[in-house]
């Protein structure tokens, strides 16, 4: 997507032809900053401080980590070690797990001297494959959000609820839940997104809600608990969320909160629908309630709250009282039978073991 004219992707080599550039999203939306990750190290502690977030993205960077490891150590031990401090960086988005499977097992048939080319060579191809499957989540979106518009008697925008931060920043480019409206706004298809903020991170308020107006789509930023009061009003015709991880029988893992919203879209009957990459979809596991890691953070995360000061400093201040506990699950999951369909690149099907077969034979 485009800044300022110039266009970025969330992940790229930088100019000296191996290390890897990413935009530290720690910053946004005050801050617009590139970091460079010079090495194995690097790369993980970017996605544990979560300098880069958002499954896909930490998909892609943990595949271009493998490649900085094996500029290090490209020996059957470095690869294990790196594959290993990899993976244990986050523990919800499965998208980490299928990137690091798919190198680890394509360079473990790779002699040890030409690790270092095919490493990279198979990060940039998990890249690119990331943008083209979002642009074809977006365009099977589409359909859906047109369909939305013809509903409506009047001219009025279709209003779409989301969560979190399913935008191009947490990808690679387009985004998942996001790539739908930036086509519709695109095409002229009167839209307007309400962004929950998404506590205690906020990547709604932060991260959503920057990339919606850079790119000029029309938006509102709305505290967690507005959505429920706004169903009941009418005031959404169909929520769009990203996911972490979704069930082989399409429970869906997203951040916390997902599953609040999806109670009030069924009690209001507005669909609900989830946008998500093949690799996404976790199919060594059906219930998601009780077999998806659900990732527990820092307490400061809740107590805390971090932004810019009239002065133009960034800031943290504490929002509770010395003393008081805070517990912090950054992840949900809800059931497939609250959703409404999961819009793929392959198309859109239903939230169950058959509606995701259709889609993906080979895992049926
Ligand atoms: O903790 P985060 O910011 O990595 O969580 C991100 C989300 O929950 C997104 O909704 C999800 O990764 C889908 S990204 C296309």
């Amino acid at each position: 997507m485009k800044i300022d004219g110039t266009h970025y992707r969330t992940i790229w080599v930088g100019e000296d032809g191996w290390s890897v550039r990413v935009i530290d999203q720690t910053r946004l939306p005050h801050r617009f900053e590139i970091i460079r990750l010079a090495g194995l190290d690097d790369a993980a502690a970017a996605i544990r401080t979560m300098r880069v977030r958002g499954a896909p993205l930490i998909g892609a960077t943990a595949a271009y980590g493998l490649a900085l490891a094996m500029r290090e150590d490209a020996s059957e031990s470095g690869l294990d070690r790196a594959h290993d401090l990899l993976l244990a960086t986050r523990p919800t988005a499965v998208n980490l797990r299928w990137a690091l499977s798919d190198m680890r097992e394509r360079l473990g048939r790779t002699p040890a001297n030409q690790r270092v080319e095919a490493a990279y060579g198979r990060a940039a191809a998990i890249a690119d494959e990331d943008v083209a499957m979002n642009e074809a989540i977006g365009g099977h979106g589409l359909a859906l959000l047109r369909d939305a518009a013809q509903r409506k008697n009047d001219a009025s925008p279709v209003n779409i609820l989301t969560h979190c931060n399913a935008g191009w920043l947490a990808t690679v480019d387009w985004g998942t839940a996001l790539a739908p409206i930036y086509k519709a706004h695109d095409e002229g298809l009167p839209i307007h997104v309400w962004v929950d903020e998404t506590r205690p991170r906020n990547q709604g308020a932060s991260l959503t809600a920057w990339e919606l107006g850079r790119h000029g789509v029309p938006h509102t930023v709305i505290v967690d608990n507005v959505g429920g009061h706004l169903m009941q009003h009418g005031m959404v015709d169909l929520c769009i969320v990203g996911t972490d991880r979704t069930t082989a029988r399409g429970d869906v893992c997203n951040k916390i909160g997902t599953y609040l919203k999806a109670l009030a879209a069924a009690d209001n009957r507005v669909p609900f629908y989830v946008a998500l990459p093949g690799p996404s979809v976790d199919w060594t596991i059906e219930d998601g309630i009780r077999d998806v890691p659900i990732e527990q953070r820092d307490a400061s995360e809740v107590s805390e709250i971090s932004g810019l000061t009239s002065e133009g400093a960034l800031i943290s201040v504490k929002v509770t009282p010395q003393g008081s506990a805070a517990a912090n699950y950054a992840f949900d999951v809800t059931p497939a039978r609250l959703v409404t369909g999961l819009i793929t690149e392959r198309g859109v099907c239903p939230a169950s073991r058959a509606g995701l077969a259709s889609l993906y034979p080979q895992h049926a």
